[in-house]
Protein backbone atom coordinates (compact mmCIF):
# COMPACT_ATOMS: atom_id res chain seq x y z
CA UNK A 1 0.00 0.00 0.00
CA UNK A 2 0.92 3.83 -0.31
CA UNK A 3 2.66 5.73 2.33
CA UNK A 4 3.84 9.23 2.13
CA UNK A 5 7.21 9.67 3.71
CA UNK A 6 10.31 11.42 3.56
CA UNK A 7 14.06 10.94 4.69
CA UNK A 8 14.58 12.51 7.91
CA UNK A 9 17.27 14.86 8.01
CA UNK A 10 17.19 15.32 4.54
CA UNK A 11 15.47 18.65 3.20
CA UNK A 12 12.41 18.43 0.95
CA UNK A 13 12.64 14.52 0.69
CA UNK A 14 8.62 14.13 0.84
CA UNK A 15 8.22 10.90 -1.96
CA UNK A 16 5.98 8.06 -2.02
CA UNK A 17 6.74 4.92 -0.33
CA UNK A 18 5.57 1.68 -0.63
CA UNK A 19 4.76 -0.32 2.72
CA UNK A 20 3.15 -4.04 3.44
CA UNK A 21 -1.25 -3.92 4.09
CA UNK A 22 -0.72 -4.85 8.53
CA UNK A 23 -2.55 -7.68 9.72
CA UNK A 24 -5.07 -7.94 12.91
CA UNK A 25 -2.26 -10.23 13.88
CA UNK A 26 0.61 -8.11 13.89
CA UNK A 27 -0.17 -6.98 17.64
CA UNK A 28 0.36 -9.55 20.05
CA UNK A 29 -2.33 -10.92 22.55
CA UNK A 30 -5.68 -10.03 19.97
CA UNK A 31 -5.51 -6.60 20.63
CA UNK A 32 -4.96 -5.46 17.64
CA UNK A 33 -7.28 -2.54 15.39
CA UNK A 34 -7.39 -2.67 11.52
CA UNK A 35 -8.18 0.92 10.80
CA UNK A 36 -8.44 2.32 7.46
CA UNK A 37 -7.36 5.71 7.31
CA UNK A 38 -9.67 8.31 6.27
CA UNK A 39 -7.96 11.66 6.65
CA UNK A 40 -4.73 12.94 8.21
CA UNK A 41 -4.01 16.44 9.20
CA UNK A 42 -0.73 17.61 9.02
CA UNK A 43 1.24 20.71 10.73
CA UNK A 44 4.36 22.61 11.99
CA UNK A 45 5.88 19.22 12.80
CA UNK A 46 5.55 18.01 9.79
CA UNK A 47 6.92 20.96 7.81
CA UNK A 48 9.96 20.79 10.28
CA UNK A 49 10.00 17.05 9.76
CA UNK A 50 9.84 17.69 5.93
CA UNK A 51 12.62 20.50 5.80
CA UNK A 52 15.19 17.76 7.62
CA UNK A 53 15.29 19.57 10.88
CA UNK A 54 13.46 16.90 13.30
CA UNK A 55 12.38 13.61 13.46
CA UNK A 56 14.04 9.62 12.71
CA UNK A 57 12.52 6.74 11.16
CA UNK A 58 12.39 3.89 12.63
CA UNK A 59 14.96 1.07 13.49
CA UNK A 60 16.05 -0.82 9.79
CA UNK A 61 14.06 2.31 7.29
CA UNK A 62 16.06 4.76 6.05
CA UNK A 63 12.41 6.63 5.58
CA UNK A 64 9.74 7.56 7.73
CA UNK A 65 6.15 7.58 7.04
CA UNK A 66 4.68 10.93 8.01
CA UNK A 67 1.31 11.92 9.78
CA UNK A 68 0.70 12.11 13.33
CA UNK A 69 -2.76 13.46 13.07
CA UNK A 70 -5.75 10.45 11.86
CA UNK A 71 -9.17 10.01 11.52
CA UNK A 72 -10.74 6.63 10.26
CA UNK A 73 -12.95 3.47 9.92
CA UNK A 74 -12.44 0.66 12.06
CA UNK A 75 -12.21 -2.87 9.77
CA UNK A 76 -11.23 -5.18 12.29
CA UNK A 77 -10.87 -6.25 15.69
CA UNK A 78 -8.78 -8.76 17.73
CA UNK A 79 -10.48 -11.00 19.78
CA UNK A 80 -9.93 -9.06 23.08
CA UNK A 81 -10.68 -5.85 21.79
CA UNK A 82 -13.93 -4.34 23.54
CA UNK A 83 -14.16 -0.65 23.21
CA UNK A 84 -14.38 -0.62 19.74
CA UNK A 85 -15.58 -2.10 16.75
CA UNK A 86 -15.86 -3.00 13.27
CA UNK A 87 -17.46 0.10 10.94
CA UNK A 88 -16.43 2.82 13.86
CA UNK A 89 -14.79 5.74 13.57
CA UNK A 90 -11.51 6.60 15.53
CA UNK A 91 -8.38 8.49 15.88
CA UNK A 92 -5.06 7.51 17.21
CA UNK A 93 -2.60 8.50 19.87
CA UNK A 94 0.90 9.58 18.83
CA UNK A 95 3.46 8.54 21.55
CA UNK A 96 4.01 4.49 22.62
CA UNK A 97 5.44 3.89 25.57
CA UNK A 98 9.21 3.56 27.08
CA UNK A 99 10.51 2.24 29.65
CA UNK A 100 9.08 4.51 32.76
CA UNK A 101 7.10 4.58 35.37
CA UNK A 102 4.98 7.22 33.34
CA UNK A 103 4.87 5.15 30.36
CA UNK A 104 4.20 2.19 31.62
CA UNK A 105 1.01 3.51 33.83
CA UNK A 106 -0.71 5.22 30.39
CA UNK A 107 1.48 8.68 30.82
CA UNK A 108 3.97 8.48 28.06
CA UNK A 109 2.83 11.75 27.07
CA UNK A 110 4.89 12.53 30.42
CA UNK A 111 8.17 10.27 29.78
CA UNK A 112 11.03 10.75 31.99
CA UNK A 113 13.30 9.44 29.32
CA UNK A 114 14.82 11.24 26.84
CA UNK A 115 13.76 9.08 23.42
CA UNK A 116 10.51 9.29 22.68
CA UNK A 117 8.58 7.05 20.61
CA UNK A 118 5.89 9.07 18.00
CA UNK A 119 4.01 7.70 15.24
CA UNK A 120 5.16 10.04 11.99
CA UNK A 121 7.38 11.48 14.10
CA UNK A 122 9.94 9.66 15.56
CA UNK A 123 11.65 6.11 15.21
CA UNK A 124 7.35 5.46 14.30
CA UNK A 125 5.76 4.94 10.98
CA UNK A 126 2.63 7.28 10.57
CA UNK A 127 -0.55 7.38 9.53
CA UNK A 128 -0.04 8.97 6.14
CA UNK A 129 -1.21 5.79 4.10
CA UNK A 130 -3.78 3.42 3.53
CA UNK A 131 -4.72 1.50 6.39
CA UNK A 132 -2.71 1.05 9.94
CA UNK A 133 -2.86 -1.48 12.69
CA UNK A 134 -2.29 -0.72 16.29
CA UNK A 135 -2.64 -1.43 19.93
CA UNK A 136 -6.79 -1.43 20.79
CA UNK A 137 -4.97 1.03 24.16
CA UNK A 138 -4.58 3.50 21.66
CA UNK A 139 -7.48 4.03 19.97
CA UNK A 140 -9.91 6.34 20.69
CA UNK A 141 -13.54 6.16 19.55
CA UNK A 142 -14.99 9.59 17.57
CA UNK A 143 -18.77 9.62 17.28
CA UNK A 144 -20.07 9.48 13.81
CA UNK A 145 -21.85 12.71 14.65
CA UNK A 146 -18.32 14.13 15.06
CA UNK A 147 -16.56 12.55 11.90
CA UNK A 148 -16.22 16.00 10.00
CA UNK A 149 -13.61 17.00 13.00
CA UNK A 150 -11.88 13.90 13.40
CA UNK A 151 -9.06 15.36 12.04
CA UNK A 152 -8.80 17.65 14.11
CA UNK A 153 -8.55 15.35 17.60
CA UNK A 154 -5.08 15.03 17.96
CA UNK A 155 -4.02 18.55 17.70
CA UNK A 156 -7.75 19.49 20.56
CA UNK A 157 -6.23 16.45 22.55
CA UNK A 158 -2.77 18.32 22.83
CA UNK A 159 -4.85 21.69 23.57
CA UNK A 160 -6.87 19.75 26.33
CA UNK A 161 -4.54 18.52 27.64
CA UNK A 162 -2.17 22.12 27.93
CA UNK A 163 -5.29 23.47 29.50
CA UNK A 164 -5.80 20.29 31.88
CA UNK A 165 -1.99 20.48 33.36
CA UNK A 166 -2.80 23.84 33.98
CA UNK A 167 -5.97 23.58 36.02
CA UNK A 168 -4.12 20.69 37.33
CA UNK A 169 -1.02 22.64 38.66
CA UNK A 170 -3.05 25.47 39.98
CA UNK A 171 -4.97 23.51 42.56
CA UNK A 172 -1.78 25.00 44.85
CA UNK A 173 -3.57 27.72 45.15
CA UNK A 174 -6.72 26.16 46.28
CA UNK A 175 -9.00 28.21 45.32
CA UNK A 176 -8.24 29.35 41.90
CA UNK A 177 -10.86 30.96 39.41
CA UNK A 178 -9.35 31.86 36.49
CA UNK A 179 -11.18 35.59 35.16
CA UNK A 180 -9.09 36.87 31.76
CA UNK A 181 -6.83 34.03 29.59
CA UNK A 182 -4.32 35.18 26.89
CA UNK A 183 -4.34 32.50 24.20
CA UNK A 184 -0.96 33.66 22.29
CA UNK A 185 -1.05 32.49 18.21
CA UNK A 186 -4.49 31.45 16.39
CA UNK A 187 -3.38 28.56 14.72
CA UNK A 188 -5.00 25.18 15.39
CA UNK A 189 -3.99 25.16 19.00
CA UNK A 190 -4.55 28.57 19.68
CA UNK A 191 -7.86 28.45 18.52
CA UNK A 192 -8.83 25.25 19.88
CA UNK A 193 -7.77 26.50 23.09
CA UNK A 194 -9.70 29.54 22.57
CA UNK A 195 -12.82 27.04 22.39
CA UNK A 196 -11.29 25.16 25.51
CA UNK A 197 -11.24 28.15 27.66
CA UNK A 198 -14.56 29.83 26.59
CA UNK A 199 -16.60 26.21 27.94
CA UNK A 200 -15.16 26.72 30.64
CA UNK A 201 -16.80 29.93 30.84
CA UNK A 202 -13.17 32.33 30.75
CA UNK A 203 -12.63 35.49 29.38
CA UNK A 204 -10.49 34.56 26.51
CA UNK A 205 -8.32 37.45 24.45
CA UNK A 206 -6.94 35.13 20.95
CA UNK A 207 -3.50 37.46 20.54
CA UNK A 208 -2.10 36.93 16.94
CA UNK A 209 -0.61 38.94 13.95
CA UNK A 210 -2.90 39.20 11.51
CA UNK A 211 -4.64 42.07 11.14
CA UNK A 212 -9.01 41.87 10.97
CA UNK A 213 -10.77 40.55 9.20
CA UNK A 214 -9.32 37.45 8.82
CA UNK A 215 -10.44 33.88 9.03
CA UNK A 216 -8.49 33.37 12.48
CA UNK A 217 -10.38 36.28 13.85
CA UNK A 218 -13.86 35.40 12.66
CA UNK A 219 -13.33 31.67 14.32
CA UNK A 220 -12.16 33.02 18.08
CA UNK A 221 -15.05 35.60 18.11
CA UNK A 222 -17.41 32.86 17.26
CA UNK A 223 -16.62 31.16 20.45
CA UNK A 224 -17.23 34.24 21.88
CA UNK A 225 -13.44 35.17 22.48
CA UNK A 226 -11.93 38.62 21.89
CA UNK A 227 -8.84 38.34 19.06
CA UNK A 228 -6.59 41.10 19.12
CA UNK A 229 -3.25 42.21 17.99
CA UNK A 230 -0.14 44.50 19.19
CA UNK A 231 1.47 44.42 21.90
CA UNK A 232 1.08 42.47 24.79
CA UNK A 233 2.18 45.22 27.40
CA UNK A 234 -0.48 47.38 25.86
CA UNK A 235 -2.87 44.71 25.83
CA UNK A 236 -2.55 44.05 29.51
CA UNK A 237 -2.93 48.01 30.13
CA UNK A 238 -6.75 47.24 28.83
CA UNK A 239 -7.87 43.74 29.96
CA UNK A 240 -6.14 44.06 33.65
CA UNK A 241 -3.26 41.12 33.76
CA UNK A 242 -4.19 37.88 32.55
CA UNK A 243 -5.23 34.80 35.28
CA UNK A 244 -3.83 32.35 32.56
CA UNK A 245 -1.75 32.29 29.55
CA UNK A 246 -2.05 29.73 26.68
CA UNK A 247 1.21 29.74 24.47
CA UNK A 248 0.77 28.75 21.13
CA UNK A 249 2.68 31.20 18.52
CA UNK A 250 5.96 28.75 17.48
CA UNK A 251 7.73 32.11 19.14
CA UNK A 252 10.21 31.82 21.75
CA UNK A 253 10.44 35.15 22.03
CA UNK A 254 6.61 35.78 22.72
CA UNK A 255 7.06 32.67 25.03
CA UNK A 256 9.49 34.60 27.40
CA UNK A 257 7.47 38.15 26.80
CA UNK A 258 4.17 36.65 28.31
CA UNK A 259 6.22 36.23 31.67
CA UNK A 260 6.08 39.87 31.97
CA UNK A 261 1.92 40.60 31.74
CA UNK A 262 0.86 37.44 33.50
CA UNK A 263 -1.11 38.62 36.82
CA UNK A 264 -0.69 37.63 40.22
CA UNK A 265 -0.89 33.49 41.28
CA UNK A 266 -1.41 33.34 37.13
CA UNK A 267 0.36 30.36 35.46
CA UNK A 268 1.44 29.72 31.80
CA UNK A 269 1.86 27.00 29.96
CA UNK A 270 4.01 26.73 27.12
CA UNK A 271 3.04 24.42 23.89
CA UNK A 272 5.40 25.72 21.02
CA UNK A 273 7.82 23.56 19.56
CA UNK A 274 10.77 25.91 18.85
CA UNK A 275 13.65 23.86 16.77
CA UNK A 276 15.65 26.92 16.04
CA UNK A 277 19.01 29.12 17.69
CA UNK A 278 16.67 32.32 18.42
CA UNK A 279 18.48 34.49 21.12
CA UNK A 280 16.70 37.52 22.79
CA UNK A 281 16.87 40.23 25.87
CA UNK A 282 15.20 39.13 28.66
CA UNK A 283 14.18 41.52 31.46
CA UNK A 284 15.08 38.89 34.12
CA UNK A 285 15.18 41.15 37.34
CA UNK A 286 11.55 42.29 36.68
CA UNK A 287 10.70 39.32 35.81
CA UNK A 288 12.24 37.19 38.62
CA UNK A 289 10.86 40.01 41.11
CA UNK A 290 7.32 39.84 40.13
CA UNK A 291 7.17 36.20 39.85
CA UNK A 292 8.29 35.65 43.31
CA UNK A 293 6.03 38.34 44.97
CA UNK A 294 3.28 37.15 42.69
CA UNK A 295 3.93 32.93 43.12
CA UNK A 296 3.51 32.99 39.32
CA UNK A 297 4.10 29.74 37.77
CA UNK A 298 5.25 28.81 34.10
CA UNK A 299 5.19 25.15 32.70
CA UNK A 300 5.51 23.40 29.91
CA UNK A 301 3.23 20.75 27.59
CA UNK A 302 3.25 17.89 25.34
CA UNK A 303 1.83 15.54 23.38
CA UNK A 304 -0.99 13.91 25.21
CA UNK A 305 -2.76 10.29 26.13
CA UNK A 306 -5.98 8.30 25.82
CA UNK A 307 -7.50 10.73 28.57
CA UNK A 308 -6.75 13.27 26.67
CA UNK A 309 -7.98 12.80 23.34
CA UNK A 310 -11.20 11.61 25.09
CA UNK A 311 -11.42 15.12 26.57
CA UNK A 312 -10.99 16.94 23.58
CA UNK A 313 -13.47 14.83 22.05
CA UNK A 314 -15.93 15.55 24.34
CA UNK A 315 -15.05 18.91 24.20
CA UNK A 316 -15.54 19.30 20.50
CA UNK A 317 -18.98 17.95 21.09
CA UNK A 318 -19.88 20.56 23.95
CA UNK A 319 -18.19 23.02 21.25
CA UNK A 320 -20.55 22.14 18.63
CA UNK A 321 -23.75 22.62 20.87
CA UNK A 322 -22.10 25.55 22.02
CA UNK A 323 -20.68 27.32 18.59
CA UNK A 324 -22.22 25.18 16.03
CA UNK A 325 -20.42 25.12 12.76
CA UNK A 326 -17.04 26.98 14.20
CA UNK A 327 -14.88 24.39 14.50
CA UNK A 328 -15.03 23.03 10.76
CA UNK A 329 -13.51 26.26 9.80
CA UNK A 330 -10.58 25.08 10.89
CA UNK A 331 -10.30 22.47 8.12
CA UNK A 332 -10.03 24.74 5.08
CA UNK A 333 -7.16 23.01 2.99
CA UNK A 334 -8.19 19.48 1.93
CA UNK A 335 -5.83 17.60 -0.31
CA UNK A 336 -7.17 14.90 -2.55
CA UNK A 337 -5.17 11.19 -2.61
CA UNK A 338 -2.09 10.30 -1.10
CA UNK A 339 -0.73 11.04 -4.95
CA UNK A 340 -0.71 14.26 -4.31
CA UNK A 341 1.78 14.57 -1.43
CA UNK A 342 3.42 17.49 -3.12
CA UNK A 343 0.27 20.11 -3.23
CA UNK A 344 -0.21 18.81 0.51
CA UNK A 345 3.79 19.85 1.13
CA UNK A 346 3.27 23.07 -0.99
CA UNK A 347 0.16 23.57 1.32
CA UNK A 348 1.64 23.51 4.00
CA UNK A 349 4.88 25.74 3.43
CA UNK A 350 3.14 28.36 1.30
CA UNK A 351 -0.22 28.90 1.45
CA UNK A 352 -0.64 32.20 3.69
CA UNK A 353 -4.69 31.19 4.38
CA UNK A 354 -4.59 27.67 4.66
CA UNK A 355 -5.43 27.34 8.50
CA UNK A 356 -5.36 23.53 8.27
CA UNK A 357 -4.54 21.16 5.53
CA UNK A 358 -4.86 17.48 5.87
CA UNK A 359 -5.00 14.50 3.01
CA UNK A 360 -8.63 13.63 2.61
C1 LIG B 1 2.51 16.61 18.09
C2 LIG B 1 2.69 15.98 19.45
C3 LIG B 1 4.15 15.64 19.66
C4 LIG B 1 5.01 16.87 19.42
C5 LIG B 1 6.49 16.61 19.63
C6 LIG B 1 3.44 17.77 17.91
O1 LIG B 1 3.27 18.28 16.62
O2 LIG B 1 1.19 17.05 17.89
O3 LIG B 1 1.89 14.82 19.57
O4 LIG B 1 4.35 15.15 20.95
O5 LIG B 1 4.77 17.37 18.12
O6 LIG B 1 7.05 15.72 18.70
ZN1 LIG C 1 1.18 18.01 15.86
Amino acid sequence: MKAIAVKPRNPNSVHLAELAKPKVSDVPNGRGVLVKVLKVGVDATDREINEGLYGNPPPGYDFLVMGHESFGIVEEVGPNVRHVKAGDYVTCTVRRPGGSIFDRSGHSDMTSEETYYERGINLLHGYMTEHYVDDAEFVIRVPAALKHLGVLAEPMSVAEKAVQQVYEAQRRLQVWEPKVAYVLGSGQIGLLSTLILRLRGVEVYTIARGAKPNLKAEIAEAYGAKYVNGSLADIAKQTGAPDLIVEATGNSAIAFEAMTVLGRNGAIVWTSITGGQRKTEVPTDKINLEWVLGNKLLLGSVNANFRHFEAGISDMAQGEIFYPGVTQKILTTPVNGLDNYREMMRQLVEAKDALKVYVN
